[in-house]
């Protein structure tokens, strides 16, 4: 037997308790007040169209629909972006996010070959070591979090980093850390970005939370740092699994960045063999949802006003959180406000995790990462009550 996967296979364990007060703060997924996982109303009227029209299923080319690519490209870099009109970007609709940081890895490891290197933030979303040590590569590990500060170890990451050899791929998380919630600001980003460049360096950015943290503009600042500061390539792995509540659609794009138009074209080949090589091309429906989304200038404006909403619930819970258990007399948690996105590394040891499953079935990661995105005013009383339980 393999062992269970430490995130979907808590889930299996949760779904399997029998306990009706049971909260899952595992899994990254979204939920609303009523602890549901939403269906956005921009999407919905996507769908209803699509429902209408009933067109055939044939194959999607095997990069996907051109409008989702053109609409990824755009939400990637912004409308009018040089590194667009200039031709330098790839972009292919993927399996998810997940299907996009693979295709990106075995695509990264047939060109580096036995040298393929790769350094990953400590920690990380498990998921990114299993998928590039699959795929060949050698994985490294660079400073990112402070226990102390429940924040950045900027100077650590910049140390680190500066140590890799040339050629070496990093993982970025553009925005909302999976795991931790700790991101670095628009300055810091700009220094890690040179030092990248300085290093000769090849970053591969992770997004699969655009649009959580401040805007999908705003949230996209790592990715448009990079776009101008003339690094002559690098990869961007994003999902819109969360930004549009669409995670069973398995919605995601890889784009691969060249230097001009040729290398891009030379660029786009090699994803396209890779991914046939391994899925033969991605599935209709939920790439015509994302892409009619955000094809419509007044869906797209929906959209951005529901993701709004989604990210100040968020905002709302984690300030509920804090303030709730300072009222218990709880350890303080205040800085699980200055944390962004979805997760928050709460500090929770892994005891205290195990007691939070087995007396309150709540189920949280061994790490201590808990999903805030699953709080809601149904059931935070009884989360934060069981936490301050844990913490005496
Ligand atoms: C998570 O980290 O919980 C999500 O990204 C879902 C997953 O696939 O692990």
């Amino acid at each position: 037997m393999a062992p269970g996967d430490p995130i979907l296979g808590l889930t299996e364990k949760y779904l399997a308790d029998p306990r009706r007060e049971k909260v899952n703060l595992g899994v990254g997924i979204y939920v609303d007040e009523q602890g549901k996982v939403p269906v956005l109303d921009a999407v919905r009227q996507v769908e209803q169209a699509l429902a209408r029209d009933n067109l055939p299923r044939s194959y999607l080319p095997i990069d996907g629909l051109p409008a989702y690519n053109r609409a990824t490209q755009t939400l990637l870099f912004g409308e009018g972006a040089p590194i667009l009109e200039a031709g330098r970007v790839a972009t292919a609709q993927t399996i998810g996010g997940s299907g996009a940081l693979r295709v990106g890895a075995d695509l990264l490891k047939q060109v580096l070959g036995a040298n393929a290197k790769l350094a990953i933030s400590n920690p990380s979303w498990g998921n990114h070591h299993v998928v590039f040590r699959t795929a060949g590569f050698q994985l490294l590990d660079y400073r990112y979090y402070d226990d102390a500060s429940h924040g950045l170890d900027f100077a650590g990451m910049l140390a680190d980093l500066g140590k890799l050899e040339p050629g070496t791929v990093v993982l970025l998380h553009a925005c909302c850390h999976n795991p931790t919630g700790v991101d670095l600001d628009a300055a810091q980003w700009a220094q890690v970005v040179a030092l990248l460049k300085d290093r000769g360096l090849l970053p591969f950015v992770d997004m699969a939370y655009q649009g959580f943290d401040k805007n999908a503009a705003a949230d996209a600042t790592a990715v448009r740092l990079l776009a101008d500061s003339g690094i002559p390539a690098f990869v961007v792995a994003n999902s819109y699994s969360k930004s549009f509540s669409l995670y069973g659609e398995r919605v995601g794009a890889l784009s691969f960045v060249g230097t001009d138009r040729d290398e891009a074209a030379r660029l786009l080949s090699r994803i396209k063999t890779t991914i046939r090589a391994n899925y033969s091309s991605p599935a209709t429906h939920g790439g015509k949802l994302v892409a009619g989304v955000l094809e419509s200038a007044e869906l797209r404006a929906l959209w951005e006003q529901e993701l709004g909403a989604m990210r100040d619930r968020i905002h709302a819970m984690r300030a509920a959180f804090v303030d709730k258990l300072a009222a218990l007399g709880a350890p303080d948690f205040g800085f699980i406000n200055k944390q962004a996105g979805m997760f928050s590394y709460s500090g929770l040891s892994k005891a205290q995790v195990d007691r939070l499953r087995d007396e309150f079935a709540i189920y949280a990661l061994s790490s201590g990462r808990i999903c805030v995105a699953a709080l809601n005013t149904g059931n935070i009383d009884y989360v934060t009550k069981a936490v301050a339980a844990v913490c005496r």
